[in-house]
């Protein structure tokens, strides 16, 4: 048995690929439906094509940090007619709101470069670094009303190095996002298998 997921992503979709080709290697129960970006020209929406999986271009509308509600509304019907039960993002740059969040409660997964609550928001390798921390690491978690907020289901440590740049810290974060976000999904997929 597998789970149909979607995945949502604004941009370069690395984590994407590793989640498409974790289920091509047969290590992750879900079946990809779906790949959605709010960016027309998103590396993501490539990274579909390449590993054939129905890709959907949604324009999000006139607001900056959210989708306009024509537009969510157009999104939860995109994912209901490809019978999608878990909603996965990967680098998507808009804040869900309420009518995602009721079609599909605790259905939601995001993955977050930062050990959460710690510097939610953008560029969170930046925020670690201006900080002076030591280490830093990534976080996947259930999506709630809050930005990069909600109940954890997974955390992974990575060590910020003196002399990091911050390309360099991303680099080392999106390495461990490629390997746990994968994981984290197979042990929401095997929990929502009858
Ligand atoms: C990832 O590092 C992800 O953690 C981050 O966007 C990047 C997308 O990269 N998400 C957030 O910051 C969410 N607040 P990708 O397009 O290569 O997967």
């Amino acid at each position: 048995m597998t789970v149909p997921i979607a995945i949502l992503g604004s941009g370069k979709g690395s984590n994407c690929r590793a989640i498409l080709r974790n289920i091509q290697e047969g290590k992750l129960s879900a079946q990809a439906q779906v790949v959605i970006s709010d960016v027309l020209d998103a590396p993501i929406l490539d990274i579909a094509r390449e590993f054939g999986v129905p890709n959907v271009y949604l324009p999000p509308g006139s607001f900056r940090t959210r989708l306009e509600p024509a537009a969510e509304a157009e999104l939860v019907e995109t994912l209901r007619k490809a019978r999608v039960e878990l909603v996965v993002l990967a680098g998507f740059m808009r804040v869900l709101k309420e009518q995602m969040l009721s079609a599909f409660p605790r259905r939601i997964i995001n993955v977050h470069p930062s050990l959460l609550p710690k510097f939610p928001g953008l560029e969170a390798w930046k925020q670690a670094l201006v900080a002076g921390e030591k280490v830093t690491g990534v976080t996947v978690h259930f999506v709630d009303e809050q930005i990069d907020h909600g109940d954890v289901i997974a955390q992974r440590a990575v060590p910020v190095l003196r002399d990091d740049t911050p390309e360099s810290l991303h680099a080392r974060i999106q390495a461990v996002e490629h390997a746990l976000y994968p994981e984290a999904l197979e042990n929401v997929c095997r929990q929502l298998q009858p």
